[in-house]
């Protein structure tokens, strides 16, 4: 099948990529140049895991191809796919104007039939919107449907979760419709994993109910950590035999800075006023919010507590990512974790392995600020290490070398990442979240 995916970022780059890679001719738009100078030359221009093989493999098949006109892409193809940006503005609604700026260019030169895929997240009944729009533009003999296909993928895991789904949605208006999805998904459907034909309306929801779902797991179980460190129990001990309950499950039950990234934030704020705008009060999703944000603050003040003056401390950070497998930093509890700590004087030594260049576009290096490349240079002389983000190579951290470089072997651990037994045994002093 021919495709079309406009906007190459996270989900969109991963969107094409695989689906060029299941045997279809796939036309990515970008519109930042720099991306797309990058993905000609057979680059990605994000980090994710085997992301750059597939591309590469894609592209010398000629299965995939970049351009920056949107003209290209909606003559290209049939089914286009809406990947791009949906943020938070200021009043904590989704911002859909890369939504309504896509649906125009494409109306304005779409003949024929146009299938227009929602996938980036956005809040129900967005593709009454675009479909308007599309009306409102479009040449009158254009004939469109306008579907919601949300996306679920993990970043750091996106490839395997867009080819081992736990579902696929697709909510549809029309038999034409659903019919593209059910051969665009064959690959998969082959393999057992399922697609829910819903209606748009439904294929929204299922993507913000269900993301506002797992930040408020998130929060649960970070109120528990609170209570156990009150009463000295363990929370991994908690979260495990909580876990084990197949109602309940051990996914997303880890204590620790709470969710950040370029989803759960905007998409909670974003269900939660599209609630309050349908006259719902989502008070539930608007505390999990709110404790969400009080992590970064609970865990400054545990470093306050512990080091007591901040002022000229030499302080090592591991890990900048919002999560571990990605360079992406957006809503990362290292972003207002640095921010706090240089306003307080510490002089940071910072290390992470794919996300130092993004976080330097925020933090350039100076007197107060260091970047390294090596985890234990970065860990050499200070008072004590912070670990941020759960990086493989920083959990399976030589604690003995780092205890012996470390002037105060003072580790306050952001993600339960290492044993406290292990830490004690070894004279390294060791705080973690509600342990
Ligand atoms: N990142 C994730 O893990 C994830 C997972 C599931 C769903 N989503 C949702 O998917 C959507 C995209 O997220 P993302 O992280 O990939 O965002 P992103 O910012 O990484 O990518 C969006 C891309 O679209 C491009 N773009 C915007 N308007 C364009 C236009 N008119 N023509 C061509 N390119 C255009 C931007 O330049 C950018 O490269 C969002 O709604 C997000 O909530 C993201």
């Amino acid at each position: 099948m021919k495709i079309t995916v406009i906007g190459a970022g996270y989900v969109g780059l991963v969107t094409a990529a695989c689906l060029a890679d299941t045997g279809n001719e796939v036309m990515c738009v970008e519109k930042v140049s720099s991306k797309l100078e990058t993905l000609k030359k057979g680059e990605s221009p994000i980090y994710e895991p085997g992301l750059t093989e597939v591309l590469k493999k894609n592209i010398a098949s000629g299965n995939i191809r970049f351009t920056d006109s949107i003209e290209d892409g909606a003559k290209f193809a049939e089914a286009l796919f809406l990947c791009v940006g949906t943020p938070q503005s200021d009043s904590g609604k989704a911002d859909l104007s890369q939504v309504e700026e896509a649906a125009r260019h494409i109306a304005e030169v779409a003949e024929g039939y146009k299938l227009i895929i929602e996938k980036s997240t956005v809040p129900v009944n967005t593709h009454r919107r675009v479909k308007m729009t599309l009306k409102r533009y479009a040449n009158p003999n254009v004939v469109f449907d306008v579907a919601s296909n949300p996306e679920f993928l993990r970043e750091g895991s996106a490839l395997y979760d867009f080819t081992n789904p736990d579902r696929i949605v697709a909510g549809v208006e029309s038999e034409r419709a659903k019919a593209i999805f059910e051969e665009l998904y064959k690959p998969f459907t082959e393999k057992g994993f399922p697609l829910l034909i819903t209606t748009p309306a439904a294929a929204e929801l299922i993507k913000h109910a269900s993301n506002s779902f797992l930040a408020l797991k998130i929060s649960y179980i970070n109120m528990v950590a609170d209570l156990c460190e009150k009463v000295g129990a363990d929370i991994e001990l908690v979260a495990e035999g909580m876990g084990h309950d197949k109602r309940i499950g051990r996914a997303f039950l880890n204590a620790g800075l709470g969710y950040g990234g370029s989803c759960f934030p905007k998409d909670i704020k974003a269900f939660i006023n599209m609630a309050d705008e349908n006259g719902v009060d989502f008070s539930l999703l608007q505390e999990a919010d709110y404790i969400n944000a009080s992590r970064r603050t609970k865990y400054l003040a545990k470093i306050e507590d512990l080091l007591w003056i901040i002022k000229d401390k030499k302080i090592c950070i591991w890990g900048l990512a919002f999560k571990p497998n990605t360079d992406d930093i957006r809503e990362a509890p290292a972003i207002d974790i640095v921010r706090e700590l240089t306003e307080q004087g510490a002089e940071l030594r910072l290390c992470d392995p794919k996300a130092e260049e993004n976080f330097r576009r925020l933090f350039p290096e100076n007197g107060q600020i260091k970047y390294y490349d090596d985890m234990y240079k970065a860990a050499e002389g200070a008072d004590a290490l912070l670990l941020i983000t759960e990086w493989k190579e920083f959990v399976e951290a030589d604690i003995k070398k780092l205890k012996s470089i470390m002037t105060l072997p003072l580790v306050i651990d952001g993600r339960n990442a290492f044993k406290p037994e292990k830490m004690k045994e070894l004279g390294v002093e060791y705080y973690s979240i509600g342990r």
